[in-house]
């Protein structure tokens, strides 16, 4: 193995963000990761409570992650929520939660994380966006639109931590078997399999991979990568 790093993953109690902790870990670099109150973190990996909406919460976590693991190498920001409807019956709610939880708090963490990489001159951000942001999603508006926020605010932010030695990508998953799709029913997850030319579901493994690949890629920066199974 080359050197360690040091890591921390928002949204480490569930689905995509648990297995890139995992996966992290058993590699053997210094992980640290995100719970809410109830949740938990993988063996091996140091458990911080966070919610991305608090920002006490965040700026404590991030410290935390320094103090134990020195000046972080990566931060992925997975948390993110749904909170599908019709457009025609969309509440304010479930407008201000997803754009709260999915864009807000993911551009929180990375102002948080920023001052810490700028002095350290280093530091590789992967924000999870959603092949929905590209293509539209009936029902998920709200969703979609968080997502597409992110992807802007990627580009923005890549252009000013360049000449510093940081790098953000968002990575845009297609559906992804974890507990957020399987919230559709089954009927509506078969019929998604049609639309993706491979057919298939990922595997939360397969993104994790990916985000790890895409966290190294060392000359890649205010990008969106699609791991959608062609779609
Ligand atoms: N699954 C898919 O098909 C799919 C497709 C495209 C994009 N994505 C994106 O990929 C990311 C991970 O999704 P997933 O499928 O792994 O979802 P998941 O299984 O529902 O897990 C979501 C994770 O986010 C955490 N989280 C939610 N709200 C939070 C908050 N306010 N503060 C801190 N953590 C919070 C959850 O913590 P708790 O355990 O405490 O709730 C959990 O660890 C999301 O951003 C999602 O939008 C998923």
């Amino acid at each position: 193995m080359g050197e360690s790093l040091s890591v921390l993953v928002f949204g480490a109690s569930r689905g995509i963000g648990r297995a890139t902790a995992r996966k992290y870990q058993e590699a053997g670099h210094h992980v640290a990761g995100t719970r809410r109150a109830g949740g938990t973190v993988p063996e091996g990996v140091l458990g911080l409570e966070a919610d991305v909406t608090d920002n006490a919460s965040v700026q404590a976590a991030l410290a935390a992650a320094v103090e134990a693991h020195g000046p972080l190498d990566v931060l992925v920001v997975t948390a993110g929520i749904t909170r599908d409807n019709f457009l025609i019956r969309m509440s304010d709610e479930e407008v201000r939660e997803v754009i709260e939880t999915n864009l807000i708090g993911p551009i929180n963490v990375v102002r948080n994380a920023w001052k810490g990489m700028w002095r350290a001159r280093k530091g590789s951000i992967v924000l999870l966006s959603s092949t929905g942001a590209k293509v539209g999603q009936t029902a998920q508006s709200n969703y979609t639109a968080s997502k597409a926020g992110l992807e802007g605010f990627v580009r923005s932010a890549a252009r000013e931590g360049a000449a510093r030695g940081i790098r953000i990508n968002a990575l845009a998953p297609g559906a992804t078997d974890t507990d957020m799709l399987n919230a559709a029913p089954p009927a509506v997850i078969e019929r998604m399999k049609d639309g993706i030319p491979m057919h298939r579901i990922a595997h939360e493994d397969e993104i994790a991979s990916a985000i790890i690949d895409y966290a190294g890629m060392t000359y890649v920066t205010g990008q969106t990568l699609y791991v959608s199974g062609g779609v």
